[in-house]
Parts: structure tokens; C-alpha cells; sequence
């Protein structure tokens, strides 16, 4: 693959929160998850595992569950941001928020048992061990957001499985043994957006990348980071479509 067609296609993968209930090929989702099958894993321990749940009724279940956790804790907690933080998302952004009903679920697990093949350094230092663990993860969503957009589909995350009672409900629903750790969600379908999702305010290279740099200067202050995260948050929230 050639540099323009990788940038081309990590610049075309967006977070589509309006899907299609239209079915989608299952060849099409083997495609993605194959992608996802090569993603790097922390001492090609390959943690992750793929549920694919297509059938309505236990999609409607996990719906359920996640939606129920966004009712009760989700808006609750937003409505303790800082004013420097923006408006929180309330009950009106109640579309946005909400587990999309979207034709097909990947819940991305972790079997945490795996852990144990990494090298004893990892194995017996929480924090190293969870973090190679949870990088390894996060590799193989990323890998399945761009196979997904590779063959056309779009994906919205549902990080709300990773809530304690999403969590626990999820894995007593799908009868999940104890080692398995849900970690992240895509719902995934056909975009339903008429004109593509808004342009995305992103960084610049040279704000981010520091060629023999060092000391303190190199990074935005303090308070040019909360402006700039209170501008990455509205062009998120899209209450107004931000410019490139
Ligand atoms: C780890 C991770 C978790 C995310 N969780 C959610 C989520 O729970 N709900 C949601 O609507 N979007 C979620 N997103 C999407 C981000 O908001 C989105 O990636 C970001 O705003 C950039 O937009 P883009 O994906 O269109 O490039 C998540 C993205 C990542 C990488």
C-alpha cells in the first residue's frame, strides 16, 4: 500500500453516530476483523477477541444495558464539568449519546489470562503489564475501525461498556466467564449521513512532533491547553460544524 492510499483511508475513518439498520455482509465484517487479526499485541500475546453480535435480541439487550447506565450515572457525572469545560451533555443530546440501534455490535474483549505470557518485568508490574495489555487492545480497534472503512462500513464506539455496570451486565448477559474483560464497542452499519460527517479540528504536526527537542517549552501552556481542548470538545459535540 502506498503512502497517500494509508493516509487517504486514516483520514477518511470518522465516527459515524447515524447508522443504517440495512444489514451488512458478513464477508464484509470477516474482511475488517481479518485487518484486525494482524494488528502488533504486546509480545504477540493477542489478547483480543471479536463477539459479533448480529441477532436483534441480544443487540437490543446490550442496548438496554448501556442506555439504562447513560440514563442513570452518565448525565449525572456531566453535570459536574468545570465552566472552563463547556456545556455538559444533557438529556437533549440524549441522540448523540445514545447507543446507537445500529445492525451489528463488535464488542472487543480481552482474555486477560494472556497476561501471563508476558515477560516477567510486565507480569509482576501491574501498571506495565495492564498497560501492554490494554495498548494490545486498543491496536486491535483501531486496526477493525479502518478495516471496517476499508469495505465501506461506518463505526461509532460504545466506550460505555467499560463502565462497571455495563460491564458486569454485559458479561452476565453473554455468559462471559471471568477472565474475559469487554473492552471497547463498535456499533457498525452503513452511514446514514446525508453529507459525511463535519470536518475535525485536529492539531498540527509541528504543535505534536518534536525533533530533538526538550524542556518544557515544547508543550502548549496550561492555559493554551484548555482552550484548545474546550475547541477540540465543540467541534466534537458538532453544535457548530468546525473548519479544518
Ligand atoms: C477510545 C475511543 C473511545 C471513544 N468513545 C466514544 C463513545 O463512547 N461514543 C462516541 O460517540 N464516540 C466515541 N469515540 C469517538 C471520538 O469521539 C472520535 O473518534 C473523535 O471525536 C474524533 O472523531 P472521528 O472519529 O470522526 O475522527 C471514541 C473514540 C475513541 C478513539
Amino acid at each position: 500500500m502506498h503512502y497517500d492510499e494509508l493516509l487517504r483511508l486514516a483520514k477518511s475513518r470518522r465516527t459515524i453516530r447515524v447508522l443504517r439498520p440495512d444489514p451488512v455482509p458478513m464477508e464484509d465484517l470477516e474482511k475488517a476483523l481479518e485487518v484486525a487479526r494482524w494488528a502488533p499485541s504486546g509480545f504477540n500475546m493477542q489478547p483480543a477477541e471479536f463477539l459479533v453480535l448480529t441477532d436483534p435480541e441480544k443487540r437490543a439487550a446490550v442496548k438496554r444495558i448501556i442506555d439504562d447506565w447513560i440514563e442513570d450515572d452518565f448525565y449525572v457525572l456531566e453535570a459536574t464539568r468545570e465552566a472552563w469545560q463547556g456545556p455538559a451533555w444533557t438529556l437533549e443530546d440524549r441522540g448523540r449519546v445514545a447507543c446507537p440501534a445500529a445492525p451489528v455490535y463488535i464488542l472487543i474483549v480481552g482474555d486477560t489470562r494472556r497476561k501471563a505470557g508476558l515477560p516477567m518485568n510486565a507480569r509482576f508490574c501491574r501498571q506495565k503489564g495492564e498497560s501492554i495489555f490494554e495498548t494490545s487492545l486498543a491496536d486491535a480497534f483501531a486496526y477493525l475501525w479502518l478495516g471496517l472503512e476499508s469495505v465501506g462500513l461506518g463505526a461509532q464506539p460504545v466506550s460505555a461498556v467499560k463502565n462497571d455496570r455495563p460491564q458486569a451486565l454485559i458479561k452476565q448477559y453473554l455468559g462471559l466467564p471471568e477472565f474475559i474483560y469487554p473492552y471497547e464497542m463498535l456499533a457498525v452499519g452503513y452511514s446514514g449521513l446525508e453529507e459525511g460527517p463535519p470536518a475535525k479540528l485536529m492539531r498540527h504536526l509541528d504543535e505534536i512532533v518534536h525533533v530533538d527537542g526538550s524542556g518544557e517549552g515544547m508543550f502548549l501552556s496550561d492555559d493554551e491547553v484548555r482552550k484548545q481542548i474546550r475547541k477540540l470538545r465543540m467541534g466534537n459535540v458538532a453544535r457548530h460544524a468546525p473548519s479544518e
